[in-house]
């Protein structure tokens, strides 16, 4: 079943970005950053999901200290990316409902290339600063982690050192990465909400509805996730339904996001037939 759910993560992220790039009706910001995203989210998939997979089919569950360290800098750094990538969506979505006079001035070429690649520098960094911390601690506990793949709240436990710091970095990290973003997609959609509620003509109404519901849904599955594993009291982590909606977390969701934007999208399908009949 993993194998199944990677190669249609694969093949739907990768063929995303491909039809986006290959067809130029598709070059508008909308559409380049849900490229983006699903780079993110071939990313992310690809730092977990091929790892499980071995280890199930091979029955050899081991992980080396760098591969490890690796596993977790790829998945910080893209899913903060994802996070960025979703909010300069919302705001791209706002712009395009609230302000449809101004769009072609704000969001140009230019500002769509500082916020995509401001969402994977700020995705680097917070990788970089959490691998540095977590692998500068000392682990001598044990050497089991009691999880699918390297996160962090498996790995502190195993720490004989104090954690006291890098467990603050991560409060301060964490809602800077999570709810900044969230902050964002909350007020873009709050403006989106209240511009929609004004207008009369069912055309219009269907044309707001129709370029935000599929971002909103991605949104609201990402971020219901990430708050219902991450931002809960200490105790209930490492407990089997954390692990469940983690799989859920790094597996499902990569798959469903092309699948989400591109059945529900008149664009991307004709886009998907163009492609069909040839060049
Ligand atoms: C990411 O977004 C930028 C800015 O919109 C765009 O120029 C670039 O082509 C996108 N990259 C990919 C891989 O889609």
């Amino acid at each position: 079943m993993f194998t199944l759910i990677y190669l249609i993560t694969l093949v739907g992220n990768l063929g995303l970005v491909f039809l986006i790039s290959w067809d130029s009706c598709l070059h508008t910001p909308m559409y380049l950053f849900l490229s983006n995203l699903s780079l993110a989210d071939f990313g992310s998939s690809s730092a977990v999901t091929p790892k499980v997979m071995t280890g199930l089919l091979t029955g050899e569950k081991f992980i080396s200290y760098n591969g490890c360290a690796t596993q977790l800098f790829f998945f910080v750094l893209f899913g903060t990316a994802e996070s960025f990538l979703l909010a300069s969506m919302a705001y791209d979505r706002h712009g395009a409902v609230c302000k449809p006079l101004h769009y072609t001035t704000t969001m140009t070429s230019s500002v769509c290339a500082y916020l995509a690649s401001g969402a994977y520098i700020c995705g680097f960094l917070t990788s970089s600063i959490v691998l540095g911390n977590t692998f500068s601690l000392s682990f001598c506990k044990s050497n089991i982690v009691h999880h699918f793949f390297c996160d962090i709240p498996p790995l502190l436990v195993l720490s004989c050192s104090d954690i006291h710091i890098i467990e603050s970095l991560i409060y301060i990290i964490g809602p800077f990465t999570v709810f900044s973003p969230f902050l964002v997609i909350f007020t873009s959609y709050l403006l989106i909400f209240i511009t929609i509620l004004t207008i009369h003509s069912t055309e219009g109404l269907q044309k707001a509805f129709s370029t935000c519901a599929s971002h909103f849904l991605a949104v609201s599955i990402f971020y219901g996730t990430i708050i219902f594993m991450y931002f809960q009291p200490n105790s209930s982590h490492a407990m089997a339904i954390d692990k469940m909606v983690l799989v859920f977390y790094t597996m499902f969701i990569p798959m469903l996001n092309p699948l989400v934007y591109s059945l529900r999208n008149k664009d991307v399908k004709s886009a998907i037939k163009k492609a069909m009949r040839g060049r």
